[in-house]
């Protein structure tokens, strides 16, 4: 393959706590290339939603409210509302992100602002709709799966909690049928995406083998 001109990007999907977030800052870190959290970009608008006291339910008041917000991601993915970073994990900004995420008017802004991020910078992008929708066209697609049973576990020991690894389990296979049944931006592997499992590879060897995908899709 020629080696391409525009910069580099890589975008990572996959369900979950199937440990996609650290993958991609390893590799972004590696490849030193920006950190495209798209997640976060849900939350602050979730978040703006939510302060300007909307009801998340209302698309055209969620929507107008998306396309007036002074939403910005810095040079090295740090997302800015009026200027300011936003304290994304804030409890209730995540609830609100898959809230107003349903919105096709919230998700095509969002997208926008996504795919001129990676014009600019280039990026490894994280996060739903990333290989489908956003950069079906980058230069290494991944889709990073795991167990119900591990990701569960993962998300207990995350908080705190690792006796509640059945309940999260059950919340985990449903969230699943969910996700991958919705109308807009279904969650499923985009064709061509390299399909990994951090079932049973580190964080560093998952890093390792896209970094090699990396090298041969750009020599
Ligand atoms: O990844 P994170 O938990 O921060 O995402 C919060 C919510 O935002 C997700 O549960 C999902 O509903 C939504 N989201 C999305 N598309 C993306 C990223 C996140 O719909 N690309």
């Amino acid at each position: 393959m020629a080696p391409t001109l525009s910069p580099m990007i890589v975008a990572i999907d996959g369900p979950a706590a199937s440990g996609k977030s650290t993958v991609a800052r390893l590799l972004g870190e590696r490849l030193g290339v920006p950190l495209l959290n798209t997640g976060a970009m849900y939350r602050a608008v979730g978040l703006a939603c939510l302060d300007a006291g909307l009801d998340l339910e209302d698309a055209a008041a969620c929507e107008a409210r998306a396309n007036s917000l002074d939403l910005d991601v810095t040079s090295v993915g740090v997302v800015t509302v009026e200027g300011q970073p936003v304290a994304v994990e804030r409890e209730e900004a995540g609830s609100a992100a898959s809230r107003v995420a349903v919105h096709p008017g919230v998700r095509a802004r969002l997208v926008a602002l996504q795919q001129e991020f990676g014009r600019r910078y280039g990026c490894v992008a994280e996060g739903r709709d990333t290989t489908t929708v956003v950069f079906p066209d980058a230069d290494v697609l991944v889709f990073l799966a795991a167990s119900p049973r591990i990701r569960a576990e993962r998300r207990a020991r995350q908080e705190g909690a690792p006796e509640r690894a059945e309940e999260y389990a059950r919340e985990i296979a449903s969230r699943d049928e969910r996700d991958a049944s919705r109308a807009v931006a279904p969650l499923r592997p985009a064709p061509g995406a390299l399909r990994l499992s951090s079932d049973e590879a580190t964080p560093e060897q998952l890093v390792e083998r896209i970094a090699q995908a990396v090298e041969e899709a750009c020599p």
